[in-house]
């Protein structure tokens, strides 16, 4: 366990932005986090993982807690649906390359997703057609309200498009992920249909429309003999020619939530209905949002150190590696303001702000 007074979280957030807490605790063991006395550490309190989707827009005025936990403990590997349970502390893509390297199907298309395995549980990670929470069938937490470990089953949860009951106004911040149990399979599997990943793994036709996977589209593998590491390494390949890595690019992937408009709406964006677009199965469309900020003009875009992402217009980064706060807030009310006046469409922020 280590606590820390007036603590530079430059580090703790893959946007690099230099902000301080008025105290950090990272600790081991679940036994810990209950051990911790509440009472005493200066609030708001908020729980982060990798800090991976997050803009931090000051200093922190209270406590900043993070966990490392982690293991991965394979329920039962006999079986044919592979039950799995994850400490909230793991790098979700070392888990990701773990199962790959076993041979088990199901997390592959989330690979190289920056963040922890608690913070995807509550964010509902996804890309290329897959979610998280199609794969969680349980999460444990404590409740810091109750003073006590709480289990959720998949149903509880609540997933929707990056949203969870952990993200509800009423219970945001209330309850802290130790553990998610997670269900893979030995069942072939492979999920091709988004676009881009038939073509990084060389086989021919391309199913789908433009924005995101539709199961029903999906056309028979003609290979029949990939394994989940094959689509992880066309995922990787995909991801790397599109999106920052963290590491030299400080960023918080895509910036803004695609925007699900009615019919009509999409009529009025796309007169002619050549703009990128998914229909969804209740009769809304999905509209790329990085297609509307590209066709404002934004790529490049610059505000003080922050700067739209040419690759991917969908994703704000710190250019400078110096981009305060201000420069971030800068730019997203310009690309929200800009979208707005063309397409009429208000695009809400994906990365939360703190
Ligand atoms: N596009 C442009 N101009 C560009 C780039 C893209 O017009 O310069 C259009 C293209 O039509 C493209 C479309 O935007 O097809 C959508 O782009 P893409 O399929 O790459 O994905 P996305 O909608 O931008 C979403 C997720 C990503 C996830 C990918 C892949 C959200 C907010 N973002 O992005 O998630 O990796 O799909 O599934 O849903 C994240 O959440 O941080 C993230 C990176």
């Amino acid at each position: 366990m280590r606590i820390q007074l007036n603590y530079d979280l430059s580090a703790q957030n893959t946007f690099r932005m230099k902000v301080f807490c008025a105290c950090w605790v990272e600790y081991e063991t679940v036994k810990e986090l209950e051990g911790l006395n509440f009472d005493k550490l200066p609030k708001p309190l908020l729980h982060i993982g990798a800090g991976s989707n997050l803009l931090f827009t000051k200093d922190f005025p209270g406590t900043v807690l993070h966990s490392n936990i982690e293991f991965i403990k394979y329920i039962d590997m006999g079986l044919q649906e592979v039950p799995v349970m994850v400490g909230a502390g793991v790098l979700w893509d070392n888990f990701v390359a773990e199962t790959c390297r076993h041979g088990l199907w199901g997390a592959e298309n989330l690979s190289l997703i920056p963040g922890e395995v608690g913070a995807a549980a509550v964010q509902n990670i996804g890309a290329y057609g897959v979610e998280v929470g199609d794969l969680i069938s349980g999460v444990v937490c404590f409740d810091l309200q109750e003073r006590k470990k709480v289990r959720f089953s998949r149903a509880e949860c609540r997933y929707g498009y990056r949203d969870s009951l952990f993200k509800q106004p009423e219970f945001r911040g209330r309850y802290v992920v130790t553990s998610v149990l997670l269900r893979l399979t030995r069942q072939y599997s492979p999920r091709l249909e988004y676009k881009g990943i038939r073509e990084a793994l060389g086989i021919p036709g391309q199913a789908g429309n433009d924005a995101a996977a539709d199961p029903s589209r999906v056309m028979a593998d003609p290979i029949g003999h990939l394994t989940p590491q094959q689509v992880r390494d066309a995922i990787i390949r995909i991801r790397r020619q599109k999106l920052p890595d963290p590491e030299e690019l400080g960023s918080a992937g895509s910036f803004f939530k695609n925007p699900v408009v009615s019919r009509e709406e999409f009529a009025r964006i796309s007169p002619d209905g050549s703009a990128p677009h998914y229909d969804l199965p209740d009769g809304m469309v999905k509209v790329p949002a990085a297609w509307m900020i590209d066709r404002c003009g934004f790529k490049g875009a610059v505000e003080g150190g922050a700067a739209v992402y040419e690759k991917q217009p969908l994703v704000i980064v710190n250019q400078s590696g110096e981009a305060s706060p201000e420069d971030v807030l800068a730019l997203e009310q310009r690309i929200i303001n800009g979208v707005q006046e063309r397409f009429g469409v208000t695009l809400h922020p994906e990365v939360e702000h703190i």
